[in-house]
């Protein structure tokens, strides 16, 4: 038996964030990164939360990749300050921050009540609508997902304002966090025909606009759409899980800082070769795995129609790489000025790590801790 669910209630179009002036709390905490509230975009949140005559304090001690220790800051701060919600906005980072540390809180405090309305400010993570929370073990180079219903959000707020100031950079990366969450659930041994209808729609969105969200900042029409695909991709995931090249971001962006959705675009050629089973030396064969039907049904979302299945993924790869080239992504480790003996040294550990990772376990094919180490190697190049 399967279910289905969406917990959380979404807000959005044009002016969705006048929803924080009706909110049924007197006391908020707001959790935030400090870009957002350096740069005034707070500003967006705290009048609105005024005129709702909201009493708010504002907690600002967010980093990329949330480690430990800000996370127990941030429950120190919600014991202290007892609010009766939090309101997370910024990037992944900030509202998985926000979420592990209301899951923390309430083991403190044996407050179950606490709300949590996420406000993404970049269109990538689906972190709004997910059970999932990324957090960084520093001392132990570890990134981990924490898992559980309790997670979820209680209400999303997607509102296009707040992404018009992600710079090109950002928005490439981010975007291809939200490919590869679609392709990931879509081919996940956890895909179901909701989260595939998700997937599918996510992954027709960012054919059409993500390239034309990085070359144009002002092009607001293709901003609402990339940031309704991260929450249509986050839904997805949320249902099916996503796969080894979530596994191998962690592991890669733990020991490397490397920006999450960049260590998964270019990680993602690798996987649909490795779970296809279909490189450039390929031949036909009378039957495939069920994933390449998939990902010929992905190729052909995002335009890419070939002549068959192997010419098809091949064209989905050739695609992606020339997306990342577009948008002048690397393509490689070596192309992230990373040493190349630090980063040969920690295969092994890397390897580890992605396999035991959470978000491996429904990934269409059983990886071995020697594929991913090979995965790994040609990585480099
Ligand atoms: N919980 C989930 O379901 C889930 C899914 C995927 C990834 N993640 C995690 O989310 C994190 C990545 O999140 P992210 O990719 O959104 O990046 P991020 O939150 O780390 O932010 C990246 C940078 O963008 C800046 N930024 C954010 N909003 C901006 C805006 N509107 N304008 C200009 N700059 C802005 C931030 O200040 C930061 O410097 C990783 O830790 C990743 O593991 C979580
Ligand atoms: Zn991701």
């Amino acid at each position: 038996m399967k279910s289905f669910d969406i917990k959380t209630k979404i807000y959005f179009g044009d002016n969705a964030l006048d929803r924080l002036e009706a909110l049924p709390y007197k006391r908020v905490l707001v959790i935030t990164d400090p870009f957002i509230e350096k740069s005034g975009m707070l500003q967006a949140i705290t009048y609105r939360l005024t005129n709702g005559n909201i009493e708010f304090d504002v907690f600002t001690d967010v980093v990329p990749d949330p480690p430990i220790e800000k996370i127990t800051a941030g429950v120190e701060k919600v014991v202290s300050y007892n609010p009766e919600c939090i309101v997370a906005v910024g990037g992944g980072s900030a509202l998985d921050e926000a979420k592990a540390i209301r899951e923390f809180a309430r083991k403190v405090t044996g407050n179950n009540e606490v709300a949590l309305i996420a406000i993404p400010t970049t269109s990538g993570t689906g972190s709004e609508v997910t059970s999932f929370a990324v957090v960084t073990d520093s001392a132990q180079g570890i990134k981990y997902p924490l898992v559980s219903e309790d997670l979820l959000p209680t209400e999303a707020i997607l509102d296009a304002e707040l992404v018009k100031s992600v710079p090109a950079s950002i928005t490439a990366d981010t975007g291809m966090d939200v490919l590869t969450h679609a392709l990931e659930a879509y081919v996940s041994t956890e895909n179901n025909e909701f989260s595939n209808a998700l997937a599918e729609k996510a992954i027709e969105i960012c054919g059409t606009f993500l390239l034309r969200s990085y070359l144009d900042n002002n092009d607001t029409h293709a901003r609402k759409k990339m940031h309704v695909a991260s929450c249509l991709a986050g839904l997805a995931f949320n249902s099916a899980s996503l796969g080894l090249n979530h596994g191998i971001a962690h592991a890669i962006g733990a020991q490397f800082h490397i920006p999450h959705g960049r260590a998964n675009a270019m990680v993602l050629p690798h996987i649909i070769e490795y779970n296809s089973d279909i490189n450039k030396h390929s031949k036909s064969r009378p039957t495939y795995s069920p994933c390449v039907k998939k990902y010929v049904n992905a190729a052909k979302l995002l335009g890419v129609n070939n002549f068959n299945e192997i010419t098809t993924v091949r064209a989905l790869v050739s695609y992606i790489q020339f997306l990342m080239k577009e948008m002048n992504m690397p393509l490689s480790i070596s192309q992230c000025q990373i040493d190349k003996n630090e980063y040969f040294n920690a295969i092994d550990k890397m390897a580890e790590h992605a396999v035991n990772d959470a978000c491996t376990k429904t990934n269409p094919r059983v990886p071995t801790k020697m594929e991913v180490a090979s995965i790994l190697e040609h990585l480099y190049e």
